[in-house]
């Protein structure tokens, strides 16, 4: 159990390191928590017109989940899960930015790459469709990640099918904002600034 939490501690610890708003202060922006929706994710960068920022912003935010998992896998796979739960929690509720960090679609991304790629690439492939179709990065994220506990699940995945659960009510609460600007029609569609 204490090394349990040791990866799940790790996983946090990774999770937490916020790339958004530490590129762009590197940048010379200011606080990207001032602009837009005020998230530090990599759609509120993309708010700043900075698109290779954006990029970066969610590579760095994916890949920290990827890299938990990389690394907690290698003790097993049960750590690798604990890690990607703590990932996320890390970005979620990072202790560095007193516990309001980010809405977690790049880091869900990230920890599916680690853990299980076809799912991830089911839930870039469900983003990508929604996101052409409807040009919203929440209501993209909200769909594709309520799909992922099915698909984990008919990947033959329960356990991480059952993990994927945990995060992707805690990813749509994080939007609950977001849901709000849908349903009242007001929600800015993806690159508009804000
Ligand atoms: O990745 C977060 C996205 O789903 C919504 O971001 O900045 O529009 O609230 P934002």
């Amino acid at each position: 159990l204490l090394y349990l939490l040791g990866a799940l501690l790790f996983g946090y610890l990774l999770g937490s390191v916020p790339f958004g708003l530490i590129l762009t202060r590197m940048a010379g922006l200011g606080d990207v928590r001032k602009i837009g929706s005020g998230n530090i994710g990599a759609t509120n960068v993309l708010r700043t017109g900075r698109k290779g920022l954006a990029v970066a912003t969610l590579l760095g935010d994916a890949l920290k989940g990827t890299l938990a998992v990389a690394v907690a896998a290698q003790w097993g796979a049960q750590f690798a899960i604990v890690a990607a739960l703590g990932a996320f929690l890390g970005h979620l509720f990072p202790v560095w930015l007193k516990f309001k960090g980010g809405k977690g679609v790049a880091t869900f991304i990230g920890v599916l790459i680690g853990l299980k790629p076809l799912a991830a690439l089911i839930f870039a492939a469900i983003w990508l469709g929604m996101a052409f179709a409807f040009r919203y990065s929440s209501l993209s994220a909200l769909i594709a990640s309520a799909a992922t506990p099915v698909v984990l699940w008919l990947l033959g995945e329960p356990v991480m099918a059952g993990m994927a659960v945990i995060l992707v009510a805690l990813l749509w609460w994080k939007h609950s904002e977001n849901i709000s600007r849908l349903l009242a029609g007001t929600e800015g569609k993806i690159g508009q600034k804000g």
